[in-house]
Formats: C-alpha cells, sequence, structure tokens
C-alpha cells in the first residue's frame, strides 16, 4: 500500500468523476467551444471542486496544459502582493499552443478583502488571455464584483449509492474484501465528504485483512449501535455496574468523546420512544438529565464522571 488513497484514486478526467453530472456536462461544453468565462466552483469539503479544477484544465488547454495552468493554493502565501506578482508574471507570457491560459485558486475564502480587491483587478485586466477558476466553501465570503465576474457552480455533497460505490471499487482494486455494513457505515459518518469517506477506509483496511464493520467503529472512534443500545438497558433496568462497564470500555478502549456518547445516547432514547418502546413520560425525565449531561460536558466538566452520573439517574 503506497501512499494515501485519496491521491492514488483522484479522477484524472472529467468523466471519471463520481456525481456531479449537471455540472460535468456544463463544463463538457466549454471543452468543446473550446472557450471558458471565470468561474467559480462552491461547496463543502470533499466533493471534487479541486479535482473538477484540473481535470478541466487538462480538457480544455489539451497537451499544453502545463505550460498555460497556474495553481495557487490556500497553503502559498497569498498576500496582495504575492497574488498580484504571480498573475502578473504568469499572464505577461502569451500562451503557447493553448487558447488561452487558465489560472486556479483554491479556497478563495481564506483570502483577506483587500486580497480579493486585488484579484479582481487582475482578472479585469487580463480577461483576454486568461481565465480564472476559483473554488470556495461559501460564495457569501467572496467579494461581490469577483462573484458577478464568474459563472458559479454549485457542488453538492455526494449521494451515499454513489460513495458506496467508489468505495467498493478502491477497496477491490486494493485486494481487500469488505463487509457490506462497514462501507455503509463509513458513507453514514462521512456525510457525503468522499475524501472523509477514502480516508476512513483506508484507516480500517490497516487494521485487517478484511475491512470490517468493527475495524470501521474503531477508525470514526464512535460508538457501535448496540453497544449504547445495551448501555441504556442496562441502566433502565438496574444493573448499573453493567452499563457503566460498556461506558468505560467504549470512552477507554474505543476513544468514543463524551460529546458523542452523549449525542448517541440520545439518539437511542429518541428512537424508542418514536418506536412506542418507551413511555413518554419515562422519555421525558429521562431527558432532563440528558440536557444536564450534555451542558455540562460542553462546559468542561469531565465527560465520564458526568456520564455516571446520568446512568445512576436512568435508574
Ligand atoms: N466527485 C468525486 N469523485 C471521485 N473522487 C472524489 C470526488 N470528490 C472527491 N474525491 C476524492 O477526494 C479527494 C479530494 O477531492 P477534492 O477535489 O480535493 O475535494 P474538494 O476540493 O471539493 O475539497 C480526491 O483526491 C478524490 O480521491
Ligand atoms: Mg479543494
Amino acid at each position: 500500500m503506497i501512499g494515501p488513497w485519496v491521491e492514488k484514486y483522484r479522477p484524472q478526467s472529467l468523466d471519471d468523476i463520481v456525481g456531479q453530472t449537471q455540472i460535468i456536462n456544463r463544463l463538457e461544453k466549454y471543452v468543446n467551444e473550446e472557450s471558458m468565462p471565470n468561474l467559480m466552483f462552491t461547496g463543502p469539503a470533499g466533493v471534487g471542486k479541486t479535482t473538477t479544477a484540473l481535470s478541466l484544465a487538462k480538457a480544455v488547454l489539451g497537451d499544453y496544459w502545463k505550460q498555460n495552468f497556474l495553481e495557487l493554493n490556500a497553503s502559498d502565501a497569498r498576500g496582495i502582493d504575492t497574488v498580484r506578482n504571480n498573475i502578473k508574471n504568469f499572464c505577461r507570457l502569451k500562451p503557447v499552443g493553448a487558447p488561452f491560459r487558465i489560472i486556479f485558486l483554491d479556497e478563495v475564502d481564506n483570502m483577506t478583502k483587500d486580497a480579493q480587491h486585488a484579484l479582481r483587478r487582475e482578472m479585469e485586466m487580463y480577461t483576454k488571455t486568461a481565465s480564472f477558476i476559483l473554488s470556495c466553501n461559501y460564495s457569501s465570503k467572496i467579494i461581490d464584483p469577483i462573484q458577478s465576474r464568474c459563472a458559479i457552480f454549485r457542488f453538492a455533497p455526494l449521494k451515499g449509492e454513489d460513495i458506496n460505490k467508489r468505495l467498493e471499487y478502491i477497496a477491490s482494486s486494493e485486494g481487500f474484501e469488505f463487509d457490506e455494513e462497514a462501507i455503509k457505515t463509513i458513507v453514514y459518518f462521512a456525510e457525503g465528504d468522499m475524501r472523509k469517506s477514502v480516508n476512513m477506509l483506508q484507516s480500517a483496511a490497516s487494521e485487517g485483512e478484511v475491512i470490517s464493520e468493527n475495524a470501521v467503529y474503531d477508525v470514526v472512534s464512535k460508538a457501535r449501535p448496540e453497544d449504547i443500545n445495551n448501555l441504556v438497558t442496562k441502566a433502565l433496568t438496574g444493573d448499573f455496574m453493567g452499563a457503566r462497564n460498556i461506558l468505560r470500555e467504549t470512552m477507554v478502549l474505543h476513544g468514543t468523546s463524551g460529546e458523542d456518547m452523549i449525542n448517541q445516547i440520545y439518539q437511542e432514547v429518541s428512537r424508542r420512544v418514536m418506536d412506542d418502546k418507551m413511555e413518554g413520560k419515562v422519555y421525558m425525565d429521562l431527558i432532563e438529565g440528558i440536557a444536564d449531561t450534555d451542558f455540562r460536558i460542553r462546559e468542561g466538566a469531565n465527560p465520564r464522571i458526568q456520564l455516571e452520573a446520568l446512568l445512576a439517574k436512568f435508574l
């Protein structure tokens, strides 16, 4: 296993990008017409913004894409002067072997307003020779004069089934067997973020030959739903020590945080009352304790002591 799978399985062309079909269709028109306006890609992390920008540049610029493509990462120094100088130096030269040049600025929402205004002036200056692709998480953090100069593409979190398929493909390509439940669990916790999903898959794979649900829970450090179920049952039926053992095991061996524990207990209790497995009166008593515990943990109290006190209240 060499290097991170997120890089190894980064799509190299527009065709390989999972989901985002409407966006890809719109972008392919630019490839066919050999021209494109300034673009802005917005959306949450890990859904393909950077990957799409690179693939698009390759498709539009063809064999000469490297000479005609400038990428300015968020990690590069990006004060006003650096932006200006980099862009000026790059745009001074005529495009070679391609109709125009592309400048890609990743994570523009991290740039100061002043730097954004400088960027906007450069965008105006070089409209004839260069197109800009900007990416950001929130378009609201970008100044209006830049937004109004760009065609905006809103990337959505990826669909569970799309991530599922991709993870199965990667696991098989790497020669791993996997439990379907393991993949489903990753998809559930990744919330539409492909980067997170692939990273979780790789971490879970490093635990053994088969990617199992247990390995996934170890990686995400959330409690297994059946453990929480047992814990609540034991506490409600008077087995305090049994419940306390599950609590300790989950938090110590598994590394589940106090916040995650209290959320998962809340979810379990809510589920029971909705399924008519718990009386409304009991639920109302418990939720008060859960709310208190949640508050105290957030305020910085010792989570294990608070959670044990909560279990005592369940009795
Ligand atoms: N739509 C997608 N299809 C396939 N892989 C993806 C997709 N989105 C993200 N990935 C995976 O996650 C990694 C990070 O994606 P990236 O394009 O940098 O996300 P963003 O810029 O939206 O945060 C990629 O290298 C790739 O492995
Ligand atoms: Mg990115």
